[in-house]
């Protein structure tokens, strides 16, 4: 056989699609796999290591017993559409007022799948605030959105209007708006959504709003839904999901509200892709909405715990730390080390470090900025730990930096 002709080609047949070509196994995997070589404790990817609600457990277990087998409705079963509507009724102030407005779907990622394939043309413009959540800009990538960012600056990351405003053209499809944010922890106002809103007005625009820490809040700020502003919801796709309240990610467990005509776009490709939720967990996941306001109470309570125990401890080993303001990520820098200590020369050599010498894993600044050299003096701590779990990273980070 002469050479194979495709050069990049791993396989010894036609090229796979071009949009392959850039897939790559994440920084956050690599990550894991390293500290887990040295039995360290892993605060880079984000996921919470607390339990699911046992009532939520219980109803799932009730649906597999009772055969809740079946594909249900591609938009989710009703009482849980029902439960949700509720929710954004009362809690995010959303003027939804059917359960037709609201679309369950895998993961509050399979809603991100199914909003941008119902919104977005290839070269579509789209614009996402710097840092920005990984999921976000490759997905649209993957639909061949072209991407426009517009950065926000710590300790606040807030919001630059006249940059916004700049970052618009005539092929403006979509704001991707992330609140509260992850990595920044940023918790967009009241004041700010509506400066927002005014431009979307103005130059015709959608927004889609990833609101899935919106429980997680920090120095009594409260979590404003932009779909809630008067003349903000029919141009509002709105997001969130059961894996981050409930400690429930592997559920995949999401759902959009948006007005019917659109969410029925979207919950048409929802079956398309995904055909349903799963139907069982489905079920549990109705249980969730039933949980009384203890239960948000004590989650309030056991981050603001966790997040003062983090930021604290990075504060001390000299980190420059922007207390998060909702969710349950620490974005440092570590710029003020860089220049004293050898192995914080750059995110990815500051990551090792923290593993080599306390056992502890982050995630590097840089895959949270299109250009990578922006997030080179940041690491990303997620601190949705057990108590124990955490202190004994707290405590490792004290030993070997402190
Ligand atoms: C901002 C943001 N959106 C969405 C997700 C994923 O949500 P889901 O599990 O509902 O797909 C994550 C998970 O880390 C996230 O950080």
């Amino acid at each position: 056989m002469g050479p194979c002709p495709h050069e990049k080609n791993l396989f010894p047949v036609k090229p796979l699609a071009e949009r392959t070509d850039d897939l790559r196994q994440s920084d956050i995997r690599a990550i894991t796999q390293m500290v887990n070589a040295v039995d360290g404790i892993n605060l880079g990817q984000g996921i919470c290591d607390l339990p699911t609600p046992l009532p939520i457990k219980e109803a799932a277990k009730g649906a597999i017993d009772d055969n809740h087998a079946i594909y249900s409705h591609y938009a989710g079963i009703q009482g849980l559409r029902e439960a949700i509507l509720r929710k954004v009724q009362t809690y995010n102030h959303i003027p939804a007022t059917s359960p037709d407005e609201i679309m369950v779907s895998v993961g509050s990622t399979g809603a991100f799948v199914s909003a941008m394939f119902a919104l977005l043309e290839p070269g579509d413009e789209v614009i996402l605030f710097e840092p920005f959540y990984g999921y976000h800009r490759n997905l649209l990538q993957l639909v061949n959105a072209r991407l426009v960012f517009v950065p926000t600056q710590p300790p606040d990351w807030g919001i630059d209007f006249d940059a916004l405003e700049a970052a618009i053209t005539p092929r403006t499809k979509a704001v991707i708006i992330n609140t509260p944010g992850n990595p920044s922890g940023k918790v967009w106002s009241q004041a700010e959504l509506e400066e927002l809103l005014v431009l979307l007005q103005e130059y015709d625009l959608y927004a889609i709003t990833d609101e899935i820490y919106e429980y997680m809040l920090y120095d009594g700020r409260t979590h404003v839904s932009l779909a809630s502003l008067p003349g903000a919801y029919e141009r509002t796709i709105t997001l969130s999901g059961l894996s981050k309240t409930y400690n429930m990610t592997g559920w995949r467990m999401g759902y959009a509200v948006a007005p019917a005509p659109l969410c029925e776009k979207m919950g048409l490709l929802n079956d398309l892709f995904f055909i349903c939720a799963p139907t069982p967990l489905q079920h549990g996941a109705a249980a969730a909405f039933a949980m009384d306001d203890t239960y948000f109470g004590e989650l309030q309570a056991t981050y603001d715990q966790r997040r003062d125990l983090l930021c604290s401890t990075l504060g001390r080993i000299g980190f420059d730390v922007p207390w998060p303001q909702g969710a349950y990520y620490t974005f440092a820098s570590f710029a003020p080390l860089a220049s004293q200590r050898a192995g914080f020369e750059d995110a990815r050599s500051a990551c090792e470090t923290l593993i080599q010498e306390a056992g502890v894993a982050t995630v590097p600044g840089h895959s949270f900025f299109a250009d990578p050299t922006d997030g080179r003096y940041f690491l990303r701590f997620c601190f949705a730990k057990e108590m124990p779990v955490l202190e004994q990273a707290c405590a490792k980070l004290l030993a070997a930096f402190g």
